[in-house]
């Protein structure tokens, strides 16, 4: 199976960045990243793909009369890299149609909080303060709507009485660390079908490319 070919949208730490680029090194997944776009000048992430030897290319907004010019300049650096699947990996921007468009049934988005309870951008700190006793992660395929889409894999992590943000945000962490790669995973082997907004998991016998 040839390397699937991925873009990874970040704006911040990068840890589920570190997390898809040690899976590839070491040939747990089947896939390479091809090129790292960021909306911020000092994430750290630049700084993990520039590490891996990963083209690092910082866009700024700013720099952009409209939202949709943005868009049609990150659509045109991750088709430029041959990227064939676009992971928003703590992406904290409303992904726009220019690239939706351009990879249709191709972007995933990462949260941490089980959609669709706590949408948005404070999802760990959301689910603390309401007092659930269980969230989680989730990884969808993205659309036009914020933490929107189906829904691909959901891991549950419970939130223990003594948990602060940080001790949660820890847990969820660790968790995007290996859902996420896992998700990209049965999209490399052809094993995820959608199905309105349900997303199947393919058994391995039954690959089939998603159209
Ligand atoms: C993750 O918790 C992700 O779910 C959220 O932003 C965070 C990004 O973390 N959207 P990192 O930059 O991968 O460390």
């Amino acid at each position: 199976m040839s390397a699937l070919r991925l873009g990874v949208l970040v704006s911040g730490s990068g840890s589920n960045l570190q997390a898809i680029l040690d899976k590839c090194a070491s040939g747990e997944l089947p896939a390479a990243v091809t090129v790292v776009v960021s909306d911020k000048a000092d994430a750290f992430a630049l700084e993990r793909a520039a590490r891996a030897r990963v083209s690092a290319v910082h866009i700024n907004r700013k720099d952009f009369e409209s939202a949709a010019s943005f868009n049609e300049e990150i659509a045109r650096i991750l088709i430029e890299h041959g990227v064939e699947l676009v992971i928003m990996a703590g992406y904290m921007r409303l992904l726009g149609k220019e690239v939706l468009d351009a990879f249709p049934n191709r972007v995933f988005n990462l949260h941490p909080a089980l959609l669709p309870s706590f949408p948005g951008a404070h999802g760990i700190v959301d689910a603390l303060d309401f007092g659930v006793k269980v969230t989680g992660v989730t990884v969808h395929f993205a659309s036009d709507v914020f933490d929107d889409g189906p829904i691909i894999l959901q891991e549950a992590v419970p939130v223990n009485d003594d948990d602060n943000e940080e001790s949660l945000a820890a847990r969820i962490h660790a968790a995007e660390h290996c859902v996420l790669p896992q998700a990209i995973k049965l999209f490399a082997e052809g094993r995820l079908a959608i199905e309105g907004r349900r997303v199947r998991v393919l058994p391995e016998k039954d690959k089939s490319v998603i159209p």
